[in-house]
């Protein structure tokens, strides 16, 4: 007999309660997910709440919260959405100092108790903490992988669709490079139904939609006073899916590459956005794409933009280096 697959979500904010919402609703496994101890009561609320929408929209999943790591233990997947989101005003990257010590920590207990998972990342700044958490599990690269790409794309992918007036299905767009305001939408791989962009809205229709784009989450921070989690958590339950179905999608991810998009060197590299073929193994192939000289520039500055990230870490954890 089959069984159901496990999913463990560290961190029962916003972002973590509605990946156990969607993971549940698309039964996709069994959903444990893990906070600290003050808040476990709250999210012990919130997991019953959820458990209690099965009857309605017709799911069998087990839903449970937990402070105990212990209870992670046989998770297929793990996501990490732990740590402070931004408020107004901040950026991704004021948030380095805080979240790499509690992704480090949750990392530590992933390697412990479920040595086996693929984890997959969403706190942020989120390139340098898909970073810490694979140096922090001591994870192979392949069962190490970020969510960014997904949401980003999903944020063009509706810019696109709203300026053009057509169904969100029918635009196909490929995103690269790290989780913050220089991402890099590619246009020129963006089409409606197979008809290139280009031919159905104008350079400065597309190039609003790729600049709204890139300031997406600052947007929604401005208007709420916090991170957006209905789109992100959604990114990771396309991740989820993928690995647990072993459907070999194609998805924009942060993953660790060396030469791949000239971003490190052999045994020097780093986790970028870029299109990865995601399967039951995780990463299972990173997919390079032509970039023309205009394309290749904003994806060297993305990836410099990484780099910095990741040598603050380096240079505040040297255990991390
Ligand atoms: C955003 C956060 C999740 O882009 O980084 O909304």
């Amino acid at each position: 007999m089959p069984k159901r697959a496990k999913i463990a979500v560290i961190g029962g904010g916003n972002v973590g309660a509605s990946c156990a919402l969607w993971a549940a609703v698309k039964e996709l496994g069994d959903v444990v997910v893990v906070d600290i101890p003050d808040a476990e009561d709250r999210v012990k609320g919130k997991l019953l709440d959820l458990a209690q929408c099965g009857p309605i929209e017709r799911f069998d999943a087990n839903v449970s919260a937990t402070s105990d790591y212990k209870d992670i233990s046989g998770a297929d997947v793990v996501v990490i959405t732990a740590g402070i989101p931004r408020k107004p005003g901040m950026s991704r990257d004021d948030l380095v100092a805080t979240n790499v010590k509690i992704v480090r920590s949750v990392s530590e207990n992933i390697a412990k108790h479920a040595p086996e998972a693929i984890v997959i990342v969403v706190s942020n700044p989120l390139d340098a903490m898909v970073y810490t958490a694979w140096k922090a599990t001591g994870f192979p690269t392949q069962r190490i992988v970020g969510q960014a790409g997904c949401l980003d794309v999903a944020r063009y992918r509706t810019f696109i669709a709203m300026e053009l007036g057509v169904s969100v299905e029918d635009i196909s767009a490929l995103l690269l490079g790290g989780h913050g305001d220089d991402m890099v939408p590619l246009p020129r791989y963006t089409s409606v139904h197979g008809v290139p962009v280009s031919q159905l809205l104008s350079q400065d229709k597309i190039t609003a939609c790729v600049d709204r784009a890139k300031v997406g989450g600052g947007e929604i921070v401005k208007l709420m006073g916090t991170s957006a989690y209905y789109a992100p958590a959604l990114g990771v339950i396309d991740m989820v899916e993928a690995i647990i179905k072993d459907k070999k999608r194609i998805l924009p991810c942060a993953a660790y590459c060396e030469r791949e998009y000239a971003v490190g060197e052999a045994g020097k590299g780093y986790f970028v956005g870029v299109p990865v073929l995601l399967g039951a193994t995780g990463v299972e192939k990173i997919i390079e794409i032509d970039l023309n000289a205009d394309e290749k520039k904003l994806m060297d500055a993305s990836t410099e933009h990484v780099k910095g990230l990741v040598e603050v870490v380096c240079k505040a954890f040297p255990e991390l280096a």
